[in-house]
């Protein structure tokens, strides 16, 4: 069995769509979330489904191996961002080569960055009146949206479009195609 532990820092959609993907799954299961944020969603998602949630603190995620030793605890095997704002320090990312994974909701390398997340995105794929945007799923490296891509999905963005409905047209993306990239990656 593989276990995945999700972090995320806000709604948790993804979360669940992965938590619900995987359900039953005789290979894969989530076995932890994790959150920096107290106000979550993610955390009344994580008791509804089930899945013990832990929140953490800056100090303890940045400047100590807490999260690592939770996670080797917990026999965890992979780690997923789902909407996870703050930076992987190098000691989560020496316990876990390539086995740190992010989705991001644009085509890097575009739009990627230190605050470049959420409505941020789509407000600026808006203002520069781009014709398509996507989804990005990488690696996760010590730098904000910069490793390695394993997969892209494009949709097309019409003038109507409103940051709003391109924020929905790529979480349709997102939701789709995220919970099947992490079961081929784990199932090599
Ligand atoms: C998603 O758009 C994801 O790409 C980005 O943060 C958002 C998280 O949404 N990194 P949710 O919390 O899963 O609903």
């Amino acid at each position: 069995m593989k276990r995945i532990a999700i972090l995320a820092s806000g709604s948790g959609s993804n979360a669940e769509k992965i938590i619900n993907y995987f359900e039953n799954n005789e290979s894969i299961c989530v076995d932890l979330l994790l959150t920096n944020n107290p106000q979550a969603g993610i955390i009344e998602r994580g008791r509804r489904l089930s899945i013990p949630t832990i929140i953490f603190d800056k100090k303890s995620f940045a400047k100590t191996d807490k999260i690592v030793e939770i996670l080797k605890k917990q026999e965890i095997d992979w780690v997923i961002l789902a909407g996870f704002l703050w930076l992987i320090p190098a000691n989560l990312i020496k316990a876990y080569p390539n086995k740190i994974i992010n989705i991001h909701p644009a085509l890097l390398p575009k739009y990627g960055g230190k605050g470049m997340w959420g409505h941020f995105v789509h407000e600026a794929v808006h203002a520069n009146k781009d014709t398509e945007s996507g989804i990005t799923i990488h690696y996760v490296n010590e730098n904000y949206d910069e490793g390695e891509v394993i997969f892209q999905a494009k949709c097309e963005i019409t003038e109507e479009d409103m940051p709003a409905d391109i924020a929905a047209k790529v979480q349709v993306l997102e939701h789709k195609h995220f919970p099947e990239v992490i079961e081929k990656l784990i199932l090599g």
